[in-house]
């Protein structure tokens, strides 16, 4: 993904400074979490602080006067609250934008739906085109590389002129031929691998630009319509917001995403709309170089940001996400999954967060 992973550079810069400081955040008081003997049983330092964060829950549930430097966007017809920076135009910050049904409904997406081919993954490049990866994963299956034939090689055909040179399919544990010398990956583990999906005009991380060769299914019209939805208060009034792409990120306990600014679109006025789902995290807003201090609020998940105009040029980044229990604050999603069959979805975003951010590309 983005961002330097060079320990020399590591905090140069006010932003690398910040990410540096929330990346190494511990909680205080937790029992067992450190091996460290030099304090007192069950008293536990933890490390950091929180108090610069902006908490937007916080802010909308104590409805009083707002911190100098926030204010509400009053947007005629939308109606859910929107906060801004009154230094940082262009930026929307929707708290609790999507109920738990929708949460629930966009995460089976994510982890289901969103994967598939054509879309693009992480994972393309290493394993070829993955279908049904989480039926697969559900079912304990295993994923076996086989060599590549003709007939795999024109199903492959990327239409970019290159063919993926691999080929992947699930088989079942007992299928696997001892000795044969296949690679052979539990589904379970690829899930766990799984980084990015990228939907609708597919983006080339390896390029960082949209490759319109790829072949892509149009976003989904639900996924659309929500984004159109709530681009609203970032839109020039009657404009509508044309949704063409979308980048879903997953993020495992200890994954970050570096500080960058998102530059592929080509009209910067048109809002990217970015969706939490599952574990809070910690967002930073930058500005225009590294050199900036950043601004560091909390996302959780059902929040929606927007970024339009002059807000696309500032760094942004997610240095840290809480997957501990006592703060990942999903507790409304745990119980309405656990109605449910789909422990495995569950399992997965007691640990996860995910990210879809939607984007018009032209
Ligand atoms: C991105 C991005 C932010 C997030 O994918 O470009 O900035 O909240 N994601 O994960
Ligand atoms: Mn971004």
């Amino acid at each position: 993904m983005y961002g330097a992973s060079d320990p020399a550079a590591a905090d140069r810069t006010a932003f690398r400074r910040a990410e540096k400081q929330y990346k190494l955040y511990k909680p205080p008081n937790l029992k067992g979490r450190s091996r460290s003997r030099s304090k007192p049983d069950g008293v536990e330092g933890g490390c950091g602080d929180l108090s610069a964060v902006v908490d937007f829950h916080a802010l909308l549930a104590a409805d009083g006067e707002l911190p100098a430097g926030i204010g509400r966007s009053n947007c005629a017809g939308f109606d859910h609250p929107v906060f801004c920076f009154l230094d940082r135009p262009g930026f929307y910050f929707i708290p609790g934008a999507l109920s738990t049904e929708e949460q629930c409904y966009w995460i089976r997406e994510s982890l289901k739906t969103f994967p598939q081919p054509p879309n693009r993954t992480n994972l393309t490049a290493i394993y070829g085109s993955i279908s049904d990866l989480f039926v697969a994963a559900k079912n304990r299956k295993i994923l076996v590389e086989v060599e590549n034939s003709d007939v795999q090689e024109k199903e492959q055909n990327n239409g970019d002129g290159k063919t993926e040179s691999k080929y992947s399919k699930f088989v079942e544990d007992s299928e696997i031929q001892k000795g044969e010398g296949c690679r052979s990956t539990r589904a379970t583990t690829l899930m766990r691998k799984l980084r990015w999906s990228t939907l609708g005009l597919q983006f080339d991380w390896s390029k960082r630009n949209y490759d319109v060769s790829l072949p892509h299914k149009r976003i989904p019209d639900a996924l659309a319509n929500l984004a159109k939805n709530m681009a609203i208060p970032a839109m020039p009034f009657g404009e509508e917001f044309k949704p063409e792409a979308a980048i879903v990120n997953y993020y495992g306990p200890s994954d970050m995403l570096g500080g960058h600014v998102d530059d592929m679109e080509a009209d910067w006025t048109k809002p990217i709309v970015s969706i939490s789902l599952g574990c809070k995290c910690i967002f930073l807003l930058g500005g225009k170089t590294r050199d900036e201090v950043p601004t560091a609020m909390f996302l959780r998940s059902g929040d929606i940001v927007l970024m339009a105009g002059e807000a696309r040029e500032r760094f942004h980044g997610v240095p840290r996400i809480f997957t501990e229990s006592d703060q990942q604050e999903i507790s409304a999603l745990v119980s309405q999954l656990s109605g449910e069959d789909d422990c495995f979805i569950l399992d997965y975003i007691k640990n996860s967060r995910i990210n879809i951010n939607i984007r018009q590309v032209y």
